[in-house]
């Protein structure tokens, strides 16, 4: 039985890898989760210099997930390469650095610093605000999608996944565009805008009035995003938004994902991952596949 995934010419044992921001860098998690079973780990996003996040509380539960506005609290990529590099490369697991910033130039100071780290790739959160624009996602607008993947990859010496946002009409639109730009994989989705009303304090649940909604409560847009995009490029997808069991990770690899990320699944399962690896290998004998990628995208 075959379950490694090639993506962009980087091999992983099995198509589970984690989702950003909801790891840790790895570290927090080892305890629970042998990082060797993982096909990959995604770190949380690191930008140029350290991020303070936003004021609390900025975590709510909503029915079936979660919202969050954690505002990208992050050590900075010096501390990033000082203290979590050298932690990861004590695995078997393949490293994926998300990469967070307000401007083009802050991604490609990242991407440029990490350039001659020991990561296998390097993951584009551009769901952040483009300061420059008037705060508008650099996700939100294809132009704008184009010329960051355009730029990021100029500096970048590993391959480049440009994680989409779903707080679009088309994501097709957004998704030709990164491939325009020179991506050579896609991830998605990222949180969807949400709002919660705290009744009792008649205020917002969030100190940042908005946050990303996730978990299960998510899934079946994925889902929809991921056979979307699959069907408008010609890159391979990693897909996640809701995933907690190897069935859901099934449905995304059957809708055109090669390999799947989980999110937050991990915070009240701390072995989903593992969970899940088990069960894709379960399902492949279950069902006689002999390689993981002849079912990928078979649902037409
Ligand atoms: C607490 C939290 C923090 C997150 N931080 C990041 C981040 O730093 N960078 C990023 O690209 N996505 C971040 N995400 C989005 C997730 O990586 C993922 O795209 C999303 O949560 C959907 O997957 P899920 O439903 O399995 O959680 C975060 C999500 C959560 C819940």
């Amino acid at each position: 039985m075959d379950t490694t995934v090639n993506l962009a010419g980087v091999e992983l044992k099995n198509p589970v890898m984690t989702a950003s921001g909801t790891f840790g860098s790895g570290e927090e998690y080892s305890e629970f989760v042998d990082l060797n079973r993982l096909g990959a780990v995604v770190t949380k996003g690191v930008a140029n210099v350290p991020w303070t996040g936003n004021p609390t509380p900025r975590i709510a539960e909503t029915y079936g997930g979660m919202m969050n506005a954690i505002g990208l609290q992050n050590p900075g990529i010096d501390v990033f390469c000082e203290r979590d590099v050298p932690f990861l490369k004590k695995y078997d697991t393949k490293i994926i650095v998300n990469v967070c910033g307000r401007s083009v130039e802050d991604y490609c100071a990242v991407v440029e610093r990490l350039a001659n780290e020991p990561v296998d790739m390097l993951e584009i959160n551009i769901s952040c605000p483009n300061v420059k624009a008037g705060g508008i996602a650099f996700g939100q607008n294809p132009k704008a999608v184009e010329s960051i993947t355009k730029a990021v990859k100029k500096y970048a010496r590993q391959p480049v996944i440009m994680k989409l946002s779903p707080n679009v009409t088309d994501i097709t639109e957004t998704a030709k565009a990164a491939e325009a730009g020179g991506a050579d994989v896609l991830s998605l989705i990222n949180t969807l805008t949400g709002m919660k009303i705290d009744i009792n304090r008649q205020s917002f649940a969030l100190a940042n009035k908005t946050g990303g909604l996730s978990g299960p409560a998510v899934k079946p847009i994925a889902v929809r995003m991921v056979y979307q995009v699959a069907n408008a490029v010609n890159l391979p997808i990693i897909g996640m938004g809701g995933i907690a069991t190897s069935d859901d990770a099934i449905e995304f690899i059957l809708a055109g994902a090669s390999a799947v990320s989980v999110g937050t699944a991990n915070f009240y399962n701390p072995k989903a991952t593992m969970e899940i690896a088990d069960g894709i290998e379960k399902y492949m004998k279950q069902y006689q596949i002999e390689n993981i990628q002849d079912i990928v995208g078979k649902v037409k």
